[in-house]
């Protein structure tokens, strides 16, 4: 690579709605014990409000990042987006963040991959750097999940939740930056993990929709099973190729699914809990937004010159991992 994209500024959004394990015990049959051994998750955050999307926490993210990163909005050269649930099926989310928070001119697009769009959003924008085509790179990872939850679907509605994280990617002399990447893909996994009605194969009907059809669906035994391998070869491929030990390691920041999951990656990696970014608990899998949130609420326990290893898996399947350094 030319030029290392370091990460310059990190800011995260999550609405003030709780969603926690009691309220779900009167909306479906379920647990606040089932919940939290069997996933880790004891609340969610829910975006409420009349036509309030996925827009509204992604530009309160990016807003809050420019403004902290003392970053004018004429400086930014590209918007891009990791999202499932952007607020319209065209203009992208990228596009609207971009109107929003007064970047008029510049391209803005969205990327589809699900759990993992985060860390595909950060390979791609980090390259966009590393060429030299841009300096300013904003990468926001966010989902309003609630929008296509079934309520009375015991087996997905407790998993997930809302929220938004961006970052600032800039050019780096000191060797800081995204140092490794690399994604996977099996489109095979269509069937275990998919929202089917209102696509082009399938659009919205009145029968449709009576099925719930426009919800998410979930086979969760092959998505659990498929997750954890992905996730823990992810992590250590990344860190052989880069000759990382465990003890080289800083900081292991999981997409956030499945407590268990977790467990099973940072086992794998050889990394004990401390070493590993964990909020499932708070948010949820809030989808494009784990990573992001979980540098978020961590930035101030990282050091310039820490070893990150980002870890993802979502629908599709897609997976992948970052070997980075974090910049300050
Ligand atoms: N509360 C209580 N019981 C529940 C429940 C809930 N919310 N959801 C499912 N159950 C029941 C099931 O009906 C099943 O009952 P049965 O044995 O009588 O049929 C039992 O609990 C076990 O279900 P199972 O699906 O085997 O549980 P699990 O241990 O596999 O956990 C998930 C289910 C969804 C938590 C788990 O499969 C998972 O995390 N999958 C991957 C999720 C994921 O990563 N998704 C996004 C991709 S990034």
């Amino acid at each position: 690579m030319d030029k290392t994209a370091a990460i310059s500024g990190v800011m995260g959004y999550v609405p003030d709605f709780r969603l926690t394990n009691a309220m779900l015990e009167e909306m479906v049959d379920t647990n606040d014990e089932w919940i939290v051994s069997r996933t880790g998750i004891k609340e969610r955050r829910i975006l409420k409000g009349e036509q309030a999307g996925t827009s509204v926490m992604a530009i309160e993210a990016v807003n809050r990042l420019l403004e902290k990163t003392n970053t004018a909005t004429t400086d930014v050269d590209l918007v891009i987006a990791a999202t499932v649930t952007p607020d319209m099926r065209f203009p992208s989310l990228a596009n609207i963040v971009a109107d929003k928070c007064k970047m008029p001119g510049i391209p803005a697009f969205d990327i589809n991959a699900a759990c993992s769009g985060f860390l595909y959003a950060l390979n791609v924008g980090s390259q966009m750097i590393s060429t030299g085509l841009y300096k300013k790179v904003i990468v926001v990872g966010a989902d309003k999940m609630s929008s296509i939850l079934n309520y009375k679907d015991r087996s997905t509605c407790i998993l997930f939740g809302d929220g938004a994280g961006a970052v600032l990617l800039e050019p780096n002399e000191e060797g800081c930056g995204v140092l490794d990447c690399f994604m996977g893909g099996d489109g095979s996994g269509e069937k275990y993990l998919n929202l089917k009605a209102g696509g082009s194969r399938t659009p919205l009907t009145h029968e449709l929709l009576d099925l719930g059809a426009h919800y998410v669906f979930q086979d969760g035994g092959p998505v659990f099973k498929m997750a954890v391998s992905k996730m823990a070869e992810s992590a250590k491929l990344i860190m052989e190729r880069n000759q990382l030990s465990a003890e080289d390691v800083h900081w292991l920041v999981p997409h956030q699914a499945n407590k268990r999951i977790i467990d099973a990656t940072a086992n794998f990696a050889g990394l004990p809990i401390e070493k590993v970014m964990v909020n499932i608990e708070k948010y949820g899998n809030t989808t494009a937004a784990t990573i992001p949130l979980c540098l978020w609420e961590w930035e101030n326990k990282m050091n310039p010159g820490d070893n990150l290893i980002l870890v993802a898996f979502g629908g599709g399947f897609s997976w992948g991992a970052t070997y980075l350094k974090w910049a300050y």
